[in-house]
């Protein structure tokens, strides 16, 4: 075992001395402390062992994460200096060049898809609500019903703050998901409540699918006698008015959720066109929505009698939305900031939506 370690920690050292480009040492990067990578699985295995075998294993393979770790960190300082003065040698603004146009910026894809959003169920009756961004422990976990010991706080891949920034005994974080704005909008208003809740969530995961900052909307209904009837209405309406489409198909399975019982997943159908997906039609499905009618564990922990009030809740990806209606199909263009892409997919300004003009027109 340690003799494995020591070989691991030699070869990844050479790579990391060998990656020539940054991307070269992302890949290094990822095949070591990603989700799949050779330390990762490393210290997955801790927590098989027997507490002595622990005690001594830890601290080695601890090593061997922190080391890789100021390895990568000093390798990739060193490749970014490098390319900087790369680029100060070789790009200059040539002084002569005429004015540009008048530069014209767009509305991005994420803000025209919440607005959209908002519009659509501003027209059902639903308000605007906001949380908090540096969230507590309390409201992004254990008040929806994932305690201490829950396995899917291992799942969120949270970004905790330090210990010493905790407040009233919870510990401080970036919120993971919007769910938490159902807490707070619960402890804070007198039901009936009916909001949705855009905004911008954290997890510690990199790819070409997920970024460590995304978009999620939250709906949440809490009110007498609601029942998983006005739940698949709801999101069935809001689907068919945000795809500008009729024939939009719903596939509700069920699922699993800590703050939800029961709990649905939802998926959209979509046909094939041209060998793209096109939502509407049945032809297969695409998972896009998580949701469910609130738990009563949850509603009792914001205060309010789970005999009187009930509801659903419902929660999905923004940027995933965007991109299923506006064809984008990599998820870090929308955060690269990158003017020729903004010029392409963003929207004018003057672009509203509207139900009336149809909301993306
Ligand atoms: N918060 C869940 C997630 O991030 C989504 C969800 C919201 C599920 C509300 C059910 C109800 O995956």
């Amino acid at each position: 075992m340690m003799t494995d370690i020591a070989t691991l920690q030699t070869e990844l050292m050479a790579a990391i001395d060998s990656a020539d480009t940054l991307d070269a040492l992302e890949a290094v990067r990822i095949s070591a402390l990603g989700k799949q990578g050779s330390v990762s699985a490393l210290l997955k295995t801790m927590g098989a062992m027997s507490p002595d075998e622990r005690q001594t294993q830890g601290p080695i393979i601890n090593g061997l994460r922190e080391s890789v770790t100021a390895a990568l960190a000093a390798k990739k300082a060193a490749l970014e200096t490098a390319e900087l003065n790369r680029r100060l040698a070789s790009e200059y603004v040539d002084m002569t060049l005429p004015a540009p146009e008048t530069p014209r910026g767009t509305v991005h894809p994420v803000s025209q898809v919440m607005d959209e959003l908002a519009e659509i169920f501003a027209d059902m009756g639903f308000a605007v609500a906001e949380g908090r961004e540096i969230e507590d422990d309390w409201h992004n976990f254990t008040a929806l019903n994932i305690p201490e010991t829950h396995p899917a706080r291992a799942m969120h891949d949270t970004f905790y703050f330090p210990d010493e920034m905790a407040r009233e005994g919870s510990k401080m974080l970036l919120r993971t998901h919007t769910s938490p704005v159902q807490i707070r909008t619960m402890t804070s208003q007198e039901p009936p409540i009916r909001i949705i809740a855009p905004g911008r969530v954290y997890r510690s995961d990199s790819d070409a699918t997920h970024t460590p900052m995304f978009h999620q909307i939250e709906g949440l209904v809490i009110d007498k006698g609601i029942h998983l009837g006005h739940l698949k209405w709801t999101l069935e309406t809001f689907l068919k008015a945000y795809f500008e489409r009729e024939d939009v198909v719903l596939r509700l399975r069920p699922s699993y959720f800590p703050f939800t019982e029961p709990s649905v997943e939802v998926d959209v159908g979509y046909s094939m066109v041209n060998g793209k997906r096109v939502i509407g039609g049945s032809e297969g499905w695409m998972e896009v929505l998580g949701s469910g009618m609130v738990h009563r564990k949850v509603i009792e922990a914001c205060g309010l009698d789970p005999d009187i009030w009930q509801g659903f809740a419902f929660g999905t990806g923004v940027d995933r939305l965007a991109m299923l209606k506006y064809g984008m199909d990599d998820l870090r263009a929308f955060f690269d900031g990158d003017n020729r892409w903004l010029q392409h997919y963003g929207f004018d300004a003057l672009d509203v939506p509207t139900l009336s003009g149809g909301v993306g027109a």
